[in-house]
């Protein structure tokens, strides 16, 4: 398509009960109450020329380009902040508004260089453009005397953006984007006058409080701000709407193309879930697609230690499909596997599982969200019936109380974290549940009512505690429960919880939290208005993550914050498609939308559909398929799209089991560490070489947009069908679309979803079916999608990890803004100017007790291994506790978790692991050992390389 060219209708929209009619040019326009003249002009087609205004920031009235006369009143207002009043008659055009906008602009232009034509927004610059719209034809001051652009020094210091404040107007779009937008208030105007000018805090950009999400670069209406990229390529030609492939937030972007060549990615403004707006990882980090170090060809070994030898793809996909044929034919029919990926699409996702039920012939397909959500998933459906989040993201726009619990949004989910610290500065509260005192407790104009800094693995403990307050403290929602809610669980949980073990008097030995705190936030949370709880693997990836999500459930049942906006339970889910590979089917024991293999007439459903007896028994999760390997009945393996070996906890128990297996095969974007392992390896394709879908945290289904051909000849649904042909099963799709039709067609909660539907609709969350056509934001309306709300006894089970004198510390882990899982992506990008290496955070006390400076190399170690890394002291942490990401391949920092895991899911414990923390000299020995492997691994490749 053409370039995207979004309407800007200069202030923001407002929402009112009450309208207002005017004339605008002797034309009448109703727009609702509080509506800018701007923007009621914009609404009717009427452009009012502007530059400091943007339909994304309220209005400021500084450059005096949108002067109107309102018949009766005295003066030109400014139009943007003047609003609409009822029977106005506004003109917008006259020869006194042009001579002034004439004015005005001749001033702008004679402090501003004249080099359009060889300037990078050239074709794409307000500034130019209104010079335009006024019909500017001469400068009377001349371009000499005192400005601002000799001798302007420009920032490059952002490896993704330059700041050239030679070309700035002063608009101050950018610090209002800053804030308002983003909310990190990281821009100023510095000084007064002919002095002023914009600054990031007296820094260049890289060292002040900028988190490169880009909103001032997107608000510049000059070249002042703009992306490196379109400095070296130009403007884009043609655009395309696209998903991003990082976090699942979902935003939407236009991709600005020229050819195959993306130049930038520019947040959609429609885009459902980011109206506009993005984080670093979106907006900049999307080199990685091209990188050279993208495996483009197939590729078989026999041995892992032999070279890779580069061959067809016939060849590949029909090596890989006899070693899987033979391997079931010694070892049986229950010998092989798939793994599905959170990255890829819905439809190549439900593809893998389809293949592993019809072709394999059996149930063993697990997904990636198994260490992740997947008690999230049993938690939710067990107590409200379905296993997804309960609102969509603009919900947070009316809750009064916010809770974030396990959880670190500004870093994981940085643009619905804009969102939500836009409603906490219009004054919603805020309690944080959280061992560390995350950027939320207390930044720009937002700080937390209560954070409760509990020791990692007591979420339970603390959860039963606050319900203890609510249900003795008479803050229960009796009505609420009466209706909505199985009564005889009800009376069972309120007996459990009222138990004076769950007080939290009782509770703070364990937690560590002072009781008056946790009793604060709960009569905050039962008595605030309306409570929503957003939670992340900080409450999933524990012993008792399932249980856990299971009592926040109960709580916001027993107070009522269900089927209403600004409530409800909202898991932040992590990658791109994590929430739609989970409905796809690819758990072992459920078909999509959640559905037990061994319920016969679902399966009879599916039968009939693929023409394939199907099994009614769950099959293996990824860590049943590890031990089974190790034992020697689980000989092959179909991982799409993830790597294993990296993010799996006991990455020697998951080296060992691949080590035990006779064929791997790995489709992938780069030869990942899971690769090292592999016999076959099949090129993947990017979110910019394919058409389908992701599912995001809210549930919404949006478009993917092929962008580019695939890099290495096929997109990766194309490449699980060539596989399941040659394994005897055909499946025959010409365009991903036929798959989300045979998806709509098996899945009820999927049946009104069609690419024509998310097309029209630009988005949809299911369910989406008769009673839902276009989709449901907010679930459990009236009532719960089991019928009556169950509540589930949550008794507090402390992990086996415990803390003992030979590992005194608890370790937990994380993400950070810049960088992504395991770096796959972001590691190859400029994103590496934040983060370049994995570092273990720890307390000034725990620091000092051990003889440890900043900055300094330190083992960590745990009964599972050992690994070295530089250390940061913080007082973000409590004493006891050390954290650390695990981002980087060469930090390992999953050498050191553990087997222990969910009771209910597997999800693996990642958030406790008892670890000790010494000075180091030199690296740990599986450092080494890794280090020695890559060596190899490089090694083989360029052996094979050279063989090609
Ligand atoms: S990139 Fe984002 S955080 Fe940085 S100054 Fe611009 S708006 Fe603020
Ligand atoms: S940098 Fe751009 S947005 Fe900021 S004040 Fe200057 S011209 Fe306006
Ligand atoms: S918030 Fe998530 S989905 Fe949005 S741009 Fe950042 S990584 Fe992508
Ligand atoms: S657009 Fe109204 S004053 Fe600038």
């Amino acid at each position: 398509m053409p370039l995207v060219n979004e309407i800007d209708y200069g202030t923001p929209l407002r929402i009112a009960q009450e309208s207002v009619t005017l004339e605008i040019n002797g034309k009448q326009i109703t727009v609702p109450a509080g509506t800018s003249i701007m923007r009621a002009a914009m609404s009717a087609g009427v452009q009012i020329p502007k530059l400091c205004a943007s339909d994304n920031l309220e209005p400021f009235g500084s450059c005096r380009l949108c002067l109107v006369e309102i018949e009766g009143r005295p003066g030109t207002p400014a139009s943007c902040t003047t609003p609409a009043g009822p029977g106005m008659k506004v003109q917008t055009q006259s020869p006194k508004l042009a001579r002034m906008r004439r004015g005005m602009m001749e001033l702008y232009i004679s402090d501003h260089p004249l080099d359009c034509l060889t300037c990078a927004a050239n074709g794409n610059c307000e500034l130019q453009d209104m010079a335009g719209v006024v019909g500017l034809r001469e400068v009377r001051y001349g371009m000499k005397g005192l400005n601002h652009f000799e001798n302007a020094e420009k920032d490059e210091s952002n490896p993704y953006f330059t700041f050239d404040p030679g070309k700035c107007i002063l608009c101050s779009r950018c610090v209002r984007a800053c804030e308002e937008v983003q909310g990190t208030f990281a821009l100023t105007i510095d000084g007064r006058g002919f002095a002023s000018k914009v600054s990031a805090g007296g820094e260049q950009f890289l060292d002040s409080e900028c988190v490169s999400c880009g909103a001032c670069v997107q608000a510049c209406p000059t070249a002042t701000l703009i992306e490196k990229t379109v400095i070296a390529k130009g403007q884009g030609e043609h655009s395309i709407v696209t998903t991003c492939a990082y976090c699942g937030v979902g935003c939407s972007f236009t991709a600005e193309m020229q050819g195959s060549d993306v130049v930038r990615m520019v947040p959609y403004k429609d885009g459902k879930a980011n109206h506009g707006h993005s984080c670093v990882k979106g907006r900049f980090a999307w080199g990685y697609a091209t990188h050279r170090d993208r495996s483009l060809k197939p590729m078989v070994r026999a041995k892992i230690d032999d070279p890779w030898r580069p061959v067809s793809w016939d060849e590949a996909i029909d090596y890989a499909a006899s070693e899987f044929k033979r391997i079931q034919a010694k070892y049986g029919r229950d010998s092989v596997g798939g793994i599905t990926s959170s990255r890829c699409t819905n439809e190549e996702t439900f593809l893998v599982q389809k293949m592993v039920r019809s072709a394999f012939g059996n149930n063993n397909v697990d997904t990636c969200a198994r260490v992740c959500h997947s008690p999230t998933g049993y938690g939710l459906k067990s107590t409200l019936g379905t296993s997804a989040g309960t609102q969509d993201f603009d919900s947070v726009e009316a809750s009064d109380v916010i809770v974030v619990i396990g959880a670190n949004p500004t870093d994981a989910h940085p643009v619905f974290a804009s969102q939500m610290k836009r409603r906490l500065r219009q004054g919603a509260r805020l309690i944080v549940v959280d061992p560390r005192r995350i950027d939320l407790v207390r930044s720009p104009h937002v700080m937390a009512d209560y954070h409760l800094p509990l020791q990692p693995g007591t979420n339970v403990a603390m959860i039963n505690a606050l319900a203890h307050v609510v249900v003795t403290e008479g803050l229960v929602n009796e009505a609420f429960v009466k209706e909505r809610c199985e009564l005889a669980a009800f009376e069972q949980w309120r007996k459990f919880v009222a138990e004076e073990r769950n007080a939290p008097e009782a509770v703070e030995r364990v937690t560590g939290v002072p009781a008056e705190d946790v009793r604060g936030a709960a009569r905050l949370y039962a008595t605030g208005g309306n409570a929503a709880i957003y939670y992340g693997l900080g409450v999933t990836e524990h012993s008792q993550g399932s249980t856990m999500v299971m009592g926040m459930a109960n709580l916001a049942m027993a107070t009522g914050n269900y089927g209403r906006r600004g409530v409800g339970i909202n898991p932040l889910r992590g990658q791109n498609n994590v929430q739609g590979s989970c409905d796809m089917g690819s758990f072992p024991h459920e078909f999509s939308g959640y559905r037990h293999v061994s319920d016969d007439a679902v399966r009879e459903v599916f039968e009939e559909a693929w023409h394939v007896a199907l099994r009614g028994e769950p099959g293996l999760r990824i860590p049943n398929m590890f031990d089974s390997a190790i034992d020697g009945t689980f000989r092959g393996l179909y991982v799409q799209g993830e790597d294993i070996v990296q993010s799996d906890p006991n990455t020697q128990h998951v080296a060992a089991a691949l080590g035990a297996m006779e064929c791997i095969v790995v489709q992938d974007l780069f030869l990942n560490e899971t690769a090292s392992f592999a016999h076959v390896f099949l090129p993947g394709s990017s979110f910019l070489e394919k058409d389908g879908t992701f599912t995001n945290a809210e549930r919404r289904i949006s478009r993917v947009r092929k962008a580019i051909p695939p890099m290495g000849g096929f997109a990766d649904w194309e490449v699980t069908m060539k596989l399941s042909a040659a394994l005897g099963y055909p499946m025959t799709y010409n365009h991903p679309s036929e798959i989300m039709d045979e998806i709509a067609r098996l899945t009820p909660t999927f049946a009104g979803v069609s690419y024509e539907k998310i097309d029209e609709l630009g988005g949809i969350q299911w369910p989406c079916n008769q009673k839902a056509p276009e989709g449901t934001p907010i679930m459990h309306i009236d009532q719960f999608v089991r019928g009556k709300g169950m509540f589930m006894i949550t008794e507090f089970v402390p992990t086996d990890e415990r803390s003992t004198d030979r590992f005194p510390l608890i370790l937990t882990t994380g993400r950070i803004l810049t960088q992504y899982n395991v770096g796959a992506q972001t590691s190859r990008t400029p994103n590496n100017i934040w983060h370049n290496e994995d570092v273990l955070d720890i307390h000034p006390f725990d620091a000092e007790n051990r003889g440890i400076r900043d900055g300094e190399l330190v083992s960590l170690a745990s009964r599972e291994g050992e690994i070295t890394l530089p250390v940061h002291i913080s007082e973000r942490m409590q004493p006891g506790v050390v954290y650390t990401t695990f981002h980087h391949a060469m930090t390992g920092a999953n050498v050191v978790t553990t087997e222990f895991s969910d009771w209910a899911t597997d999800c693996p414990e990642y958030k406790v692991t008892a670890v000790q923390v010494r000075p180091a000299k030199h690296q740990s020995a599986w450092q080494e050992h890794y280090r020695e492997t890559r060596r190899k691994t490089t090694q083989i490749l360029g052996e094979s390389s050279s063989a090609k």
